[in-house]
């Protein structure tokens, strides 16, 4: 006799009936195909297994399966750059892969590490540096993009007797900062805020540095130190 599809219980649910796993094609549904390999191998049927192994799970029998794209990209091989950047006043000429940001030619390939790699994803602000003035996020710049242009780091900031720069003296005396990861990223987007004249209030200041993330939340101490360095860096 034949199970009925469904069946109305006493409260008036109408319940659904599963097919049985033998009334399921075995050749349509990949569970059916893993369920009835294992009930073969427990049998000691060998080939099975096999097929079951080597098969794309997944795929139905007689389907071809491409092979996945992420397999033909990583036999690709990487196409070789070579850039010339004026880094902090120098000139370095690097060989690099075509898909190399400017954060890891900085910190990996020139061992300027000032420049700190937090989410990686143009998110947090801890990688900014400057590229022919302008601040970024090196993170998301190609390194082919900086060829033939200047980038200054905080590295770059000290004087010429290795004193330090206004901005960074303020952040030392308004103790801006707590663990410090993020703060070369703020000093380089705070050097940049007061150069843009985006340094006028403390509520200016807050606008324009907020893609820089502190995780300390050391905000007070940033936003006190950016508005004395400011009135310093406007006297000189
Ligand atoms: Fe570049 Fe976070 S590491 S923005
Ligand atoms: Fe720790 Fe800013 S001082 S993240």
């Amino acid at each position: 006799m034949r199970t009925p599809a469904t069946r109305r219980e006493p409260g008036g649910e109408l319940i659904k009936r599963v097919a049985p796993l033998e009334t399921v094609s075995r050749g349509t549904n990949p569970c059916i195909q893993r369920a009835s390999a294992t009930t073969n191998r427990n049998k000691g049927s060998f080939e099975t297994e096999r097929r079951a192994r080597l098969e794309p799970t997944g795929a139905a029998e007689g389907m071809t399966v491409d092979e996945p794209a992420t397999d033909q990209i990583a036999r690709r091989e990487p196409e070789c750059f070579v850039v010339t950047l004026i880094v902090n006043s120098q000139t370095r000429s690097v060989a690099i892969d075509s898909r190399t940001s400017l954060l890891d030619l900085l910190r990996e390939r020139l061992a300027l590490t000032g420049a700190k790699k937090g989410c990686d994803h143009g998110q947090c602000g801890a990688c900014t540096v400057h590229l022919d003035g302008r601040r970024v996020v090196s993170c998301l710049v190609p390194a082919v993009q900086a060829d033939g242009r200047a980038v200054t780091t905080i590295e770059g900031l000290l004087g010429p007797s290795g004193e330090l720069h206004p901005m960074q003296q303020s952040f030392v005396e308004h103790d801006a900062l707590q663990c410090g990861y993020c703060t070369p990223g703020q000093i380089m987007s705070a050097v940049a805020c007061v150069e843009e004249g985006h340094a006028g209030t403390p509520d200016q200041i807050r606008e324009y540095m907020s893609g820089n993330i502190c995780r300390c939340g050391a905000y007070t101490g940033i936003v006190t130190a950016i508005e004395d360095a400011a009135r310093k860096m406007r006297r000189t």
